[in-house]
């Protein structure tokens, strides 16, 4: 107590002069700006490559950085070109010096899993890190601003997107959200190695219909308040430096233009003290989506609702001006967005030192970094998610045998290298060459007893089939067949919807085909999203999901193969048997017609053709070892809506042969609600490491705060009644207990 009562006093002390000279240093510089140069601030240019939109023609780009008329850039990296255009920015009248900002999504030099992959970890810390490291190497490269983490709720697989966050949940995802905002802006903005973190895309774009990316969302403001709001408020609560409005509208109104999220919610109720940057060329789009009729028009309600800077659409370069002229704009608006972002530059220290993020010595140590290579491979185990290992002659077939095994690697990404990055990973062509394959990794792993084989079998997606005879012939003469199938990088990520989530061209053919030799099979799935594929859940015994891994994806999944690493994933998302369960979530409101299991069909919620449940669901995951989750206790039945605390523990008990990490997870339920509740709604997880045999008690914390929901009326409230708690697994936990939440 006393510790924290001085942490506050220190942080007042410290923080307070530096915010009043902050304040102090801006509202000086603010005070001798033209409107042409407070306007520049706003404008925001793409470098010369990563366009991903359309580049609007801005004419002679230096000379208006010298004329500051440009306050930021993105896609501009290097010391070199970034000391570059800092030194024009630094020849205009007030050397506002520019932001460099990039998609640092996961990973700068050293590549770590997508993030849907890296939030099967369930280990927030191990986020933290991996944006650390990817902040440290950013900034040694003269980037002060990553366009990351991407904080949208994904509940459709069909939306590429799904990829760059941290999938369907709410809670979790505003966990992993603040573990990755720390994570980039480290010990805080100012320090060399920290960037400024974007929660992005504001707001709801993951909710985008049909799951066609850019499309529309129309959705009650209770769900929007509810489900896809927290993670950005979490974000905003861990000190996040900017946000990223997305291209969606919702409810009619464009995300870029809409003031109920920007000021009522963002600025407001939030006291965001960053900036908003619209998403690329998202101001101007206004007018294709038939809510502007021009760039003046775009600009004019942008502005107004609060977007502070516009990437790449012109509008506010060229309208704001005018705007102003004709009384559509206070200069006290163009004035606050200007503030939002010449504070953060003067928090990023560049005033002092523009040039502070551009050290030749700091850039060249990042640069195949042994020990980020290290953690790379560390966090690719962690990812993996082991959806199956059924025995064969009575043995689960992972791990592998290490010795005397002949084995067949098989598939289109066995040997790939730059495959392994998955969509927004920065290239480097000539880091290509230290990207670990998966060949290579598990050659690295096997002893001289082994052999191991190879055959393509297929490209990732075409109806070319001549490489199955090969496929079969490897396969027949192996003791054991590790498939590695999947989609390709470019198969998801952003504007890379699919309709069809099926394995690509003629792999499932290639596993049918492999599969009829009759060795044991383990297939590894390398993919960006759920994919569908029913005919190796039913038929093959070992499936290991593997998402993108990034540099050391090869390692990883060795020592996973091997068993030198355990697998702990779990799943960030629920897993659809076929395409039309989709949107599939696992925390769906309870209808009145709610059916009993998979096969109860008389006048239920359920489809005729297919079961309710998903093919494997959220926080689903299995182990080398196995874990029993008992005993559940809760410290009362009542818990007061004033100051109430409950405890609730259980025993976990490592029951296998193996040592390993299981993430135990609680779930709620609130029976009765003046708004239909959620089925369960997960309110807690830890992860813990068992030895063999060992028992371990679990105790998570619930107070009222976590029973808290949007009524109808938009407020947040605790509302009394009887609770149901669930601990277990996955959400399937079934261990529960009761209690009450009073007045
Ligand atoms: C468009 C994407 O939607 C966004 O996520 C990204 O940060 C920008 N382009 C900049 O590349």
């Amino acid at each position: 107590m006393k510790k924290s009562l001085l942490i506050v006093a220190f942080l007042l002390v410290a923080v307070t002069p530096f915010c009043q000279n902050a304040e102090r240093f801006v509202n000086d510089l603010l005070s001798n700006m033209t409107l042409d140069e407070k306007i520049g601030q706003l404008n925001q240019y793409n470098g010369d490559w990563g366009a991903t939109g359309k580049i609007t023609p801005e004419g002679d780009k230096e000379q208006q950085i010298k004329q500051g008329k440009v306050g930021s850039m993105l896609n501009v990296t290097g010391v070199e070109t970034v000391r570059k255009l800092q030194a024009l920015a630094l020849q205009s009248r007030l050397k506002i010096p520019l932001i460099f900002g990039q998609d640092v999504i996961h990973g700068f030099r050293t590549t770590f899993p997508i993030p849907l992959g890296e939030a099967a970890s369930w280990d927030l810390s191990l986020m933290e890190k991996s944006a650390r490291i990817a902040a440290t190497e950013a900034a040694a490269y003269g980037i002060n601003w990553t366009f990351a983490p991407m904080v949208d709720i994904a509940r459709d697989p069909r939306w590429g997107r799904v990829m760059e966050g941290a999938g369907e949940d709410t809670y979790f995802g505003s966990q992993v959200a603040q573990a990755r905002v720390k994570g980039f802006q480290g010990q805080g903005l100012g320090a060399v190695d920290a960037v400024m973190a974007c929660a992005k895309h504001f707001a709801a774009y993951g909710a985008a219909v049909g799951g066609r990316d850019y499309n529309s969302v129309d959705m009650s403001l209770r769900q929007l308040n509810e489900t896809y709001l927290p993670p950005f408020q979490a974000a905003v609560n861990a000190g996040v430096a900017t946000l990223m409005s997305s291209f969606n509208d919702i409810n009619g109104i464009p995300a870029t233009a809409n003031s109920y999220i920007l000021r009522e919610k963002l600025k407001k109720e939030w006291h965001f003290n960053g900036f908003v940057v619209s998403d690329w060329g998202s101001i101007g789009e206004m007018i294709r989506h038939g809510y502007a009729k021009d760039g003046y028009e775009a600009a004019l309600k942008a502005i107004t609702a609060g977007t502070d800077m516009d990437m790449e659409s012109r509008c506010y370069r060229d309208h704001l001006k005018q705007l102003v002229a004709d009384g559509k704009v206070p200069v006290s608006l163009i004035n606050e967005a200007v503030k939002r972002i010449l504070l953060k530059k003067y928090e990023l220290g560049l005033f002092s030192d523009p040039y502070r993020f551009c050290n030749d010595e700091r850039q060249a140590r990042q640069v195949n970094n042994q020990e980020n290579r290290r953690f790379a491979r560390e966090d690719g185990e962690k990812s993996i998610v082991l959806l199956k290992n059924d025995p064969v002659n009575g043995r689960p077939l992972l791990p592998l045998f290490p010795n005397n095994q002949t084995i067949a690697f098989i598939g289109p990404f066995v040997k790939a290298t730059v495959a392994n990055h998955g969509f927004w990973a920065i290239s480097f062509p000539d880091d290509s060459t230290r990207i670990v394959s998966q060949f290579e990794g598990l050659r690295n792993q096997l002893d001289a007893s082994s052999t191991l084989l190879y055959a393509e079998g297929c490209h990732v997606n075409d109806n070319d089939e001549s490489g199955f005879a090969e496929a079969v012939r490897v396969a027949s003469q192996a003791d054991i067949v590790i498939l590695s199938l999947g989609e390709a990088p470019d198969m998801s990520g952003e504007a890379k919807s699919r309709s069809n989530l099926r394995l690509p061209g003629v792999q499932e053919a290639l596993l049918e085909t492999v599969s009829a030799v009759g060795k044991p099979v383990v297939l590894l799935l390398n993919a960006g999203r759920p994919l569908i594929f029913n005919w190796a859940s039913e038929h093959v015994p070992s499936i290991l999901y593997t998402w993108w891994l990034g540099t050391e994806a090869g390692n990883s999944i060795a020592d996973v193969l091997v068993g030198t690493c355990n697998p702990s994933g779990k799943l960030p998302m629920s897993f659809p048997r076929t395409e039309g369960q989709i949107p599939l979530y696992y925390n769906h409101y309870s209808t009145g017609r709610p059916a009993k299991d998979d096969d109860d069909k008389f006048y239920v919620s359920a489809y005729i053709d297919l079961p309710n449940s998903p093919e494997y669901p959220f926080g689903y995951g299995l182990s080398y070892t196995t874990f029993d989750v008992a005993k559940l206790q809760l410290s009362s039945d009542r818990m007061p809506i004033q100051g109430g605390r409950l405890n609730v523990s259980v025993e976990v008990k490592n029951t296998g042969n193996y040592d390993g990490e299981e993430v135990v997870q609680l779930y709620i339920r609130d029976l009765v609600g003046c708004v239909v509740r959620p089925v369960r709604e997960l309110k807690g997880f830890k992860k813990i490491f068992l030895r063999k045999g060992e028992v371990q008690t679990v105790s998570f914390a619930l107070t009222p705060n976590d029973l808290k929901f949007f009524n109808n009326d938009l407020q947040y409230i605790n509302e009394p009644g009887t609770y149901e708690v669930f601990v277990g697994h996955s959400s399937l936990a079934s261990l529960k207990g009761t209690f009450e939440l009073i007045k």
